[in-house]
């Protein structure tokens, strides 16, 4: 795990009614975003640009430095410890395969609903064990769609999933690769897929915006103005025309950058991502999702009774069962992985520190005989006494 730093925005806990701070405060938080979309989006691009763009001395996993190169193929979780006074917050982001590539659309998402579902389901049963300490949280807090920019507006295809998505999960929709498009094509896509998401009732993210501070109001107003966020991905270091350093990506006619306002929405939603809307992410998941799905679940079972499993299609039930198992099962390996890298930065943590003690031990000791032949050397006298 990286240990981070946010920058001197924060995360605004400072900014929540005392009450709820102090219920934060005590108990830290998870925080979990994942990601989704078509196969080839730029999904796992956009997490090592938030990465790279956000948080200091960010070391990846080594995995991650192979699966750059192609096709995410299975479940791959990044985390970081995000820190703002002494307010700490554990991120996780989960990378899903790409579907929309695949014969059979159906088989590859629905096991990425089933696992926001399994998700309150699991954390709901822990909530009713007598004790709750070391309550296991993988809830999903934002839910990044990915969508290709084409230029046309939403397939059917998008706008089945999203519509399942936005019922469970606080969704933010992206169009990828901003650079691909002109500034005003851009703009027209957006404008059509706000229409698609009006028209079809698709539920997405959004926030009240007052705040006492006329600056936060505007700033908050903006970024949700925004949606759907356009991103550029790289984490590349490019040369302008002007001569700055910047992430981005470089063409013949000059660079899309990734954190330039006019080029791409990449600023405004890390900002609400990790900093302006982090905690309403998380209260709007526990006080509206998680409750939506507690009291929909409660009502229709006795307590303690196991869900029973629902099928959109019967004839997938077997399918089903198994990509869920499959789904959650890379869920946990990665879990492990990340334990078991997590336990060799501490060995290894531990190790320079001894090395450090023993060094300092010889330093004192080298102190010591300096300290002694100055003596010496004061009062005239001959050679020191090892
Ligand atoms: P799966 O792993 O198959 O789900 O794909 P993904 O959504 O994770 O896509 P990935 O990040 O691997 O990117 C696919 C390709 O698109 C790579 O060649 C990236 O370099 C490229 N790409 C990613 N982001 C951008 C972008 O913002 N602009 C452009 N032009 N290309 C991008």
């Amino acid at each position: 795990m990286a240990p981070v730093n946010v920058s001197s925005d924060g995360i605004g806990i400072a900014h929540l009614p005392n009450q709820k701070h102090k219920i934060i405060t005590n108990r830290g938080a998870n925080y979990t975003i994942m990601l989704c979309g078509e196969s080839g989006s730029g999904k796992s691009t956009f997490i090592n640009t938030l990465f790279t763009t956000s948080i200091k001395d960010y070391k990846e996993p080594s995995k991650r430095h192979e699966k750059q190169l192609g096709r995410t193929v299975e479940i791959e979780i990044t985390k970081a410890e995000l820190e703002e006074k002494s307010f700490k917050v554990k991120l996780n982001v989960i990378d899903t395969p790409g579907f929309g590539d695949y014969v059979n659309n159906y088989d590859s998402w629905s096991p990425i609903i089933e696992f926001l579902d399994d998700q309150h389901e699991s954390y709901m049963r822990q909530e009713q064990q007598p004790s709750r300490n070391g309550i296991i949280d993988m809830r999903v807090h934002a839910c990044l769609y990915f969508i290709r920019p084409s230029g046309h507006g939403l397939k059917p295809l998008d706008i089945e999933i999203m519509k399942r998505l936005g019922s469970r999960v606080n969704l933010i929709p992206i169009i990828a690769k901003a650079d691909t498009l002109t500034p005003k094509d851009l703009a027209t896509f957006k404008q059509r897929i706000r229409d698609v998401i009006k028209a079809q009732n698709i539920q997405i993210y959004s926030s009240p915006v007052d705040s006492e501070d006329e600056e936060v109001t505007h700033r908050n107003q903006s970024i949700l103005d925004a949606m759907p966020f356009s991103v550029i991905g790289s984490t590349e270091l490019v040369h302008t025309a002007d001569g700055r350093q910047v992430k981005g990506r470089a063409y013949s006619w000059g660079v899309a950058e990734v954190e330039n306002e006019q080029h791409c929405d990449f600023k405004k939603l890390r900002n609400l991502l990790i900093r302006s809307h982090m905690l309403d992410l998380i209260s709007t998941t526990e006080d509206n999702h998680y409750e939506n799905y507690r009291q929909r679940e409660m009502a229709n079972r006795k307590f303690g009774e196991s869900k029973a499993k629902k099928y959109d299609n019967p004839k997938h039930r077997e399918k089903e069962d198994a990509l869920r198992k499959v789904f959650t099962e890379q869920v946990r390996q990665e879990e492990n992985r990340f334990r078991q890298w997590e336990q060799q930065l501490i060995t290894e943590r531990d190790r320079l520190n001894k090395d450090l003690e023993s060094q300092h031990a010889q330093i004192k000791a080298l102190e010591g005989e300096l300290e002694q032949l100055y003596h010496y050397h004061q009062q005239g006298r001959g050679s020191i006494k090892r």
